[in-house]
């Protein structure tokens, strides 16, 4: 894993964009995981700024999302589909069609777990996944205990992202108890990978990924054993990381 250490949020969002939009220069048609929640939201808003003032297209692009809460249909305001669209979609000129969520309301939810993965397969694979982590070290939605092995797949959200989410709801109680997600091995088939890290809630999480052990008890720690995953981390998410130059960490 590569280290980029940077001042504050602006700045990770500042890296990641111009990671992907280099990118995206020099292939038009890449495949592109993405990630909702809080932190990726400056990192859309700089791609959607260099999409305004230099052009750069995503008519070529598709792109398929890490997780969708259960129980919410794309028409509500929490649901990632909405997130996706609001912060994102409807700003560049992606295609709609070449947008990919899993499907919360599927009426055959395993199905639809077992299409998602075949999807992303036939088309070719995920070129660059953005991802988050939880303060329990979770990567999309795949809690701790996950097993490594895991396809998409449904899960039931942990007590501490129920309540790390229910900021955008109006209550706790609202807060769906489950979600589809991506899976660990489905998350670790990308041929790229971009961890963004803000802030000092995620410090503790940040010094696990870092300095801890590989164990299915923290979903994130896998990222070791990829062979291509920069994180990007501002000072607030460093705070308990020792370490003051850029640096390629142990795998
Ligand atoms: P956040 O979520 O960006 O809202 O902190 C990240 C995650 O839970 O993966």
């Amino acid at each position: 894993m590569k280290l980029i250490q940077v001042q504050d949020y602006q700045e990770m969002s500042q890296k990641a964009a111009e990671i992907v939009i280099e990118k995206i220069k020099e292939n038009p048609q890449i495949q592109l995981g993405l990630a909702t929640g809080g932190t990726p939201e400056g990192f859309y808003n700089r791609l959607i700024a260099d999409h305004k003032e230099n052009h750069t297209s995503y008519k070529q692009v598709k792109s398929f999302n890490l997780d969708e809460y259960i129980g919410l249909s794309s028409t509500n305001p929490n649901s990632y589909h909405y997130y996706m669209a609001d912060t994102f979609f409807n700003h560049i000129d992606i295609n709609q069609e070449d947008t990919n969520l899993p499907n919360g309301t599927a009426e055959n939810i395993q199905e639809e777990c077992s299409r998602y993965d075949e999807m992303i397969d036939k088309m070719g694979g995920i070129d660059l996944q953005i991802l988050g982590i939880g303060q329990n070290g979770h990567i999309g939605f795949n809690e701790p205990g996950t097993s490594f092995a895991s396809k998409t797949q449904v899960v039931d959200l942990a007590q501490s992202t129920i309540e790390a989410n229910a900021r955008y709801f109006d209550s706790i109680d609202e807060v769906p108890t489950q979600a589809v997600t991506m899976g660990i091995a489905s998350i670790m088939k990308s041929k790229e990978i971009v961890l963004l890290v803000s802030g000092v809630a995620k410090a503790k999480a940040l010094k696990q990924l870092i300095d801890g052990e590989l164990t299915e008890e923290f979903p994130a720690s896998i990222l070791k054993k990829h062979h291509n995953v920069t994180i990007i981390a501002d000072q607030e998410a460093l705070s308990e990381y020792a370490s003051k130059s850029d640096s390629t960490l142990r795998g």
